[in-house]
């Protein structure tokens, strides 16, 4: 058997339906790039025939990506087939995921079927798939709790249907480690095609063992783990990426066992995810947490002085945290700004350096110091701005005091006029946004709104994330400044720049349904 333990991603997929507000197109895009310069075998971008943006996001995906296997996700129905088939088709290799419950209490209660009747649809469904490719996956959704005979015998219909790889997911992080290494044990014990196959995991963290989970079940013979970046997903979460990524490599002659993930690459992955999926990673996360690396006890930062083995396993280095901690100020030259976005694992063409440059001096003359997180600050910063937005602020002034109410005065283009409103409210940014909402004409709510540090210490970047709800969906809009009210400012006309491209996917979907209509398709 060999050693080597693919990675399944599905952070695009599993992590995406958790989230409040979803992500738009380019975000997603600019995530499966990401995970592809991470070294991930597999990415789930997505469920096609959930809507036509996921349908969409999968097929540009699917157009982009080169190396990894793109996959979408479908019910054990053909139409869910279908769109994976019809949205994967561009890709260099595609596969197609079809699942079907198998535990008692989900086929009793949710499906309604006798087990006979769910075994015969998953092997259609699996038939059906291998029309489109010779590369299909299928789940036992709630594998964890499905009695093992059930579990054997559909395990072996599904190869025996034309399933290449068949995952075993630990649907809702019931398991104990040791009981599910046992059950990956048990499957190639019992089931006599299963060398057939590829036997793969999806472990979720609802009591936070679905990295443990993971782990045991390569031991036992797995060779596919399904894992999201900073393990985000439905509920408590599933399998964290880094985490077992790291776990493999740190502890590789143990397991004996590799992956092909670039761990350099992790960092920086773990916080473009964080970033534009708003879903913040806790201090103290494994691997990718800001105290990871950190050493607080003077014990152990004497130790470290000696020699930093005797209390870090890894460096930070290998997992691309820069420990370098070089200043930059006005004084810097542009060659400084290159070399360092290349330390910090930047290729010359994920940024234009001439207006990163420019930027940076403009940030350099206000702040002094200009540190490593407000380089990449202004990298998304950039990104944002260079979208064709309908909405942009072009002045904005806020007044406010102790004692009396705050008022703000905007000056915003929007699409092709020019609003100037003026709000009074009961602090600076509720004064600001009631001036914003007058002049969009949109009818949305702010929900979520936080302010985060952006950098080091108190001359840090102002970072505002924010929720906007609006006809029934959320829009997530982030900005960054040294101000902290004109990051609030930029993070709501973000979030309604996300509105009005969802509104102008809505119509040019109505008017193709129109025209089909009239030609009577
Ligand atoms: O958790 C789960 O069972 C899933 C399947 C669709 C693989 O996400
Ligand atoms: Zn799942």
């Amino acid at each position: 058997m060999t050693n080597s333990v693919k990675i399944f991603d599905t952070t695009l997929r599993d992590g995406e339906q958790a989230l409040t507000a979803s992500l738009s197109f380019h975000e997603k895009i600019q995530i499966a790039l990401a995970l592809e310069r991470l070294g991930v075998d597999v990415i789930e971008a997505g469920f096609p025939v959930s809507s036509p943006g996921d349908f969409h996001s999968v097929q540009e995906i699917a157009k982009q990506i080169k190396n990894a296997t793109v996959c979408g996700l479908s019910r054990a129905v053909e139409a869910d087939i279908k769109a994976c088939a019809d949205a994967l088709g561009v890709a260099q290799q595609f596969r197609i995921h079809t699942f079907i419950s198998t535990s008692d209490i989900h086929v009793n209660q949710k499906l309604r079927k006798p087990f006979d009747d769910v075994e015969a649809m998953a092997i259609k469904a699996i038939s059906y798939a291998r029309r489109f490719t010779d590369d299909v996956e299928f789940s036992c959704e709630d594998a964890g709790r499905t009695p093992i005979d059930n579990l054997c015998r559909m395990v072996e219909s599904a190869i025996n249907a034309g399933a290449t790889t068949v995952n075993i997911p630990d649907t809702v992080g019931y398991t104990l480690p040791d009981e599910f290494g046992g059950i990956i044990n048990q499957l190639f014990n019992r089931v006599p095609n299963i060398d057939k196959a590829v036997i793969s995991v999806h472990c979720h963290n609802d009591l936070g063992l679905a990295v443990a989970n993971s782990v045991a079940a390569v031991q036992a013979g797995a060779r596919q783990i399904e894992c999201t970046i900073n393990g985000i997903g439905e509920r408590a979460g599933n399998c964290s990426l880094e985490e077992v990524a790291m776990i493999i490599k740190t502890r590789e002659k143990h397991l004996n066992l590799t992956t092909a993930i670039k761990h350099r690459e992790i960092a920086r992955t773990s916080k473009l995810v964080s970033q534009l999926c708003n879903m913040p990673v806790q201090p103290n996360k494994a691997i990718v947490g800001s105290n990871a690396f950190s050493h607080s006890s003077g014990i152990h930062q004497d130790g470290m002085l000696k020699a930093s083995n005797t209390y870090e396993i890894m460096t930070p280095e290998s997992v691309g945290i820069s420990k370098t901690k070089l200043n930059l100020t006005s004084r810097s030259g542009r060659h400084v700004i290159k070399h360092r976005m290349s330390e910090l694992g930047y290729h010359d063409d994920d940024f234009n350096l001439d207006e990163l440059y420019q930027d940076f001096l403009a940030l350099a003359d206000k702040k002094g110091q200009v540190f490593d997180d407000d380089l990449e600050a202004l990298l998304f910063d950039k990104k944002q701005q260079n979208q064709k937005d309908a909405f942009k602020i072009e002045y904005l002034t806020v007044h406010s005091g102790s004692g009396e109410f705050a008022t703000a005065s905007i000056k915003i283009r929007c699409r092709d006029t020019v609003q100037i409103q003026s709000a009074t409210g009961n602090g600076p940014v509720d004064a600001l946004y009631r001036a914003i909402k007058q002049a969009v004409d949109i009818d949305f709510e702010v929900s979520d709104y936080k302010i985060s540090n952006k950098g080091e210490g108190e001359d840090g970047l102002g970072q505002a994330d924010l929720v906007v709800h609006y006809q029934g969906r959320n829009f997530h809009g982030y900005g960054i400044e040294t101000d902290v009210i004109q990051a609030s400012g930029k993070a709501l006309i973000n979030a309604l720049n996300a509105i009005s491209r969802a509104q102008q996917v809505a119509f040019l979907k109505q008017q193709a349904n129109q025209q089909k209509s009239v030609r009577g398709v």
